[in-house]
């Protein structure tokens, strides 16, 4: 279904028009068109041809970043989460004033009211640029930055991570007033899993790496799969929405189906939009969250 709804500009929208659909068109159009308040967690990645430019120049490339943050705050719960993945361009000659990730984490914290949550990384397997050249170290992470509306409403602890000393001791030292060592002993869990880090590691790339659905390979810079349900299951419960307001190839609504969540996703380009709903289209929902 194509979403272009008859609305006058200023026309909001109810949720149940909204919900499990890829709306497209500019993000910030439809972004202005939704209620407050009724996404659980929004994920999302920025254009990457926009890698160049400065924050204040975003307006001229099609994506308004200043004006699209504060109407993702607007329409998050309290509480939700927003994910946003990104990368800087430190490789492109000239770009060494860049900075975009750190500029970008200070308009949402200081100009729109976000929390900075967490700074987590995303590492790939294979470095895709040509680094030694630039006389810089593979280039295999990328910012998955965490921030919330005010205090964080979801967690579920993704404990993937085998304890290898499990039942066993540890040792360890604590500095004293007087500035001695001493040594301690500590227990080590008794659980068989322990919590995940903030490094999130993935297979990423063509011949089905980042996703195994072929077709999501027509565009070219897609979430691995796996990444985006983890981010899914870890901020959010079933039958919450969530919304990718740069939605691609539709990774993020495919994973928010079928770990039966509600999903909206904003695309500007037709051939992506109308892509990702087949995609969506043939994507069965699996009854757990701890389900492949
Ligand atoms: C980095 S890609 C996102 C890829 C996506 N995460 C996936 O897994 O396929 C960014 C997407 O934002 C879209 N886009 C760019 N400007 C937009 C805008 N103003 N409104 C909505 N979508 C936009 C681009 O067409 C592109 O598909």
């Amino acid at each position: 279904m194509k979403d272009t709804f008859n609305t006058d500009e200023q026309e909001v929208l109810p949720v149940e028009l909204l919900e499990n659909r890829i709306l497209e068109g500019d993000c910030l159009y439809w972004l202005k068109r939704f209620p407050p308040n009724i996404i659980d967690l929004a994920i999302a990645s920025p254009p990457y041809g926009l890698l160049r430019d400065y924050l204040s120049e975003y307006q001229n490339n099609g994506f308004n970043f200043e004006g699209t943050a504060p109407e993702v705050f607007r329409v998050l719960k309290p509480g939700g989460v927003l994910v946003w993945i990104v990368n800087d361009s430190v490789l492109v000659p000239g770009m060494g004033k860049s900075a975009r990730p750190e500029r970008e984490i200070l308009y949402f914290v200081e100009d729109v009211g976000f929390n900075y949550h967490d700074r987590m990384i995303c590492e790939k397997n294979g470095s895709s640029f040509p680094s030694i050249k630039h006389k810089r170290f593979g280039q295999v992470s990328e910012l998955m930055i965490i921030f919330t509306k005010g205090k964080i409403k979801c967690f579920n602890p993704i404990k993937d991570h085998t304890i290898k000393y499990r039942d066993s001791y540890g040792r360890s030292t604590k500095r004293q007033r007087d500035n001695t060592l001493k040594e301690y002993k500590w227990k080590i869990s008794t659980n068989e899993m322990g919590l995940r880090t903030n490094i999130w590691r993935y297979e990423t790339g063509g011949l089905g790496k980042s996703s195994k659905d072929l077709s999501a390979h027509d565009h070219p810079a897609i979430f691995a799969e796996k990444m985006a349900a983890d981010h899914i299951k870890a901020w959010s419960n079933r039958g919450d929405i969530v919304l990718d307001f740069l939605s691609g190839s539709g990774t993020t609504c495919c994973q928010a189906k079928k770990y039966g969540r509600r999903y909206i996703g904003i695309e500007i380009s037709t051939k992506y939009a109308a892509d990702s709903r087949k995609r969506i289209d043939g994507t069965a929902i699996v009854e757990n969250d701890d389900d492949e």
